[in-house]
């Protein structure tokens, strides 16, 4: 966040995810169910079956008004909040692809224009021009969504646009056609689960259920096209990307297997109650079905976006709108300067541009738990070794004096008792404590960078002498300036660890 007028205590991030997954959501199903409606309509015009056309206009209604309505208004949405939470990344989207852009809003506006045609135009036209403006429908709709995954998958993959900065490197990078068969499986999916909504209510049962058979292939075809191409998709995901995911991130692998989870679902659901229990598929069904599909796909974009952190854009803009090229610079000549918009309060506009597009100091994703309990100059060394920390976070872009500031602006916000009193502990599950607030976030014991083996069998002296040359043992590594309490409950718990495991 660049801008200080949207100050509000949310997380940005969350906020972002809301609306992009409802928008995916809906503008996924538009591509599918216009993929369903033609197929549909040929068989149903060819076959004179009145009642399945009588079914297809009103899945059209439903349907136009969810991809019109809901797709619209989300599709600016998102334009609206990303220009918000991270104009300069957005700014590098629009000047890399401004071609694209203007493609795929013309294909947007073909796309709604068609659907609302094909929905007043049952009756009004020859079948066959009908269909036509179907197919139309349906391959604009398609199109659009071709043209803004290269776009997307930039973000995760810029591959070789990295040093050639040439259009088609960007927009055809390594996740890009992976992605593109993942998504129209989604589409063909959701298409399906789409139609059962709407054909779960129908009064004939007989016909209900031939439905209900019909679409529940849509929903699993459409599954298996997206589950095979996630494997290539995560395939395509250079090697180093996903170990530093794997070493550091929580996030990718719970949503990896909801992602697993929520496919065994669906899967189940489309053979039992698609083909075995199909009476039984009424609206309840449906909706947990449609929601099951919004859980599927919601965990696959949540790994997907949670996969590029630090980044905003992988290897060219962090998260927090600070171009990897322009870190060295000021983080030798300052980041207050960098700073369009300051408040003159210096401590507080660091944070903001340094942090808080993914933290708040006490609402969402807090900083001040962490830090409770210790002091200025801890705080500090901790800003100034994100990089080393397990969290995966961008590396501090301002100088040594600016994490002063920043860390002083933090400590008068934090819980400031001893940590013994906050916590209420002693003895060497103090130490523990103390341990996973001053070494933790950067040493989980028998996790990420464990340093039990440098800390297990020695005695008082090297403890000692470790802790008065931490500040000394990496760059990274904050000085150890806890007081005389915290040190002899630090070192009490040393003699509990063995190696690799705690006691
Ligand atoms: C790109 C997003 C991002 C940015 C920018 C960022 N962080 Fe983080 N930070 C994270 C994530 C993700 C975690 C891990 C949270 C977790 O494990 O629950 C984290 C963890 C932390 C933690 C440990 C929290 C805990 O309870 O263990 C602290 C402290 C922290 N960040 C401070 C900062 C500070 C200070 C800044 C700014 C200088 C900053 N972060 C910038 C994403 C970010
Ligand atoms: C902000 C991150 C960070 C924190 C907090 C941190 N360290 Fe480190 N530590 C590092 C880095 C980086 C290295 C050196 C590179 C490496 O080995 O990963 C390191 C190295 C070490 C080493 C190995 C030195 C050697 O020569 O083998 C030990 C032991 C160690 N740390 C202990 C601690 C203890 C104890 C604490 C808490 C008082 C602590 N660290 C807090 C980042 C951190």
């Amino acid at each position: 966040m660049n801008y200080p007028f949207w100050d509000v205590d949310i997380g940005y991030g969350l906020l972002m995810s809301i609306i992009a997954v409802v928008h995916v959501f809906v503008s996924h199903f538009a591509i599918g169910g216009g993929l369903y409606l033609v197929i549909v309509e040929r068989t149903a015009r060819a076959q004179g079956d009145q009642l399945k056309l009588d079914y297809l206009k009103r899945l059209s209604k439903f349907f136009v008004m969810t991809s019109v309505v809901f797709g619209a208004l989300t599709g600016v949405a998102i334009w609206f909040i990303i220009g918000l939470l991270n104009p300069a990344a957005t700014e590098v989207l629009i000047h890399n692809f401004v071609w694209a852009w203007a493609i795929e809003w013309t294909f947007f506006a073909v796309e709604i224009l068609a659907a609302i045609l094909y929905f007043y135009s049952w009756d009004r036209m020859s079948p066959r021009s009908h269909i036509i403006l179907g197919w139309i429908y349906f391959a604009s709709a398609w199109l659009s969504l071709a043209v803004i995954n290269g776009i997307i998958t930039y973000m995760l993959t810029p591959g070789d646009w990295l040093t050639t900065k040439d259009f088609w490197d960007g927009f055809l990078n390594p996740t890009y056609f992976s992605s593109t068969v993942l998504r129209t499986g989604i589409c063909i999916m959701l298409a399906g689960l789409y139609a059962s909504l709407v054909a779960a209510r129908e009064k004939d049962s007989l016909f209900r259920i031939k439905l209900i058979r019909y679409n529940s292939y849509w929903g699993l075809i459409g599954l298996l096209i997206a589950m095979l191409s996630y494997y290539w998709f995560r395939a395509s995901i250079p090697t180093e990307q996903m170990s530093t995911m794997l070493e550091r991130m929580v996030m990718p692998w719970v949503a990896q297997d909801q992602l697993r989870l929520f496919a065994g679902v669906l899967i189940g659901g489309f053979i039992i109650y698609g083909f075995i229990l199909t009476k039984a598929y009424r609206t309840t069904i449906a909706i947990l079905m449609m929601t099951m599909g919004l859980l599927w796909f919601g965990a696959f974009e949540w790994f997907s976006e949670s996969s590029r952190k630090p980044f905003v854009i992988q290897d060219y803009m962090y998260a927090n709108a600070i171009s990897v090229a322009s870190l060295e610079q000021t983080q030798s000549e300052g980041l207050l300067s960098a700073i369009t918009f300051r408040t003159g309060n210096d401590g507080a506009d660091l944070f903001r541009r340094a942090c808080r597009s993914c933290h708040t100091i006490d609402g969402y994703r807090p900083v001040n738990r962490a830090y409770a309990g210790t002091d200025i100059e801890f705080i500090a060394g901790m800003i100034r070794g994100a990089k080393a920390m397990r969290a995966n976070m961008p590396p501090w872009a301002g100088t040594e004096q600016e994490s002063m500031m920043l860390a002083t602006h933090i400590y008068e916000q934090i819980d400031q008792r001893h940590i013994k009193d906050i916590y209420d502990l002693d003895g060497a599950e103090l130490g523990e404590k103390v341990y996973e607030i001053r070494c933790g976030k950067c040493h989980e014991i028998g996790g990420y960078n464990d340093k039990t083996e440098s800390l297990v069998d020695l005695t008082d002296e090297d403890y000692n002498d470790l802790l008065d040359e931490a500040g000394d043992l990496a760059e990274e590594m904050p000085a150890f300036t806890g007081d005389q309490i915290e040190r002899d409950a630090l070192i009490a718990f040393f003699k509990t660890l063995e190696e690799g495991v705690q006691k």
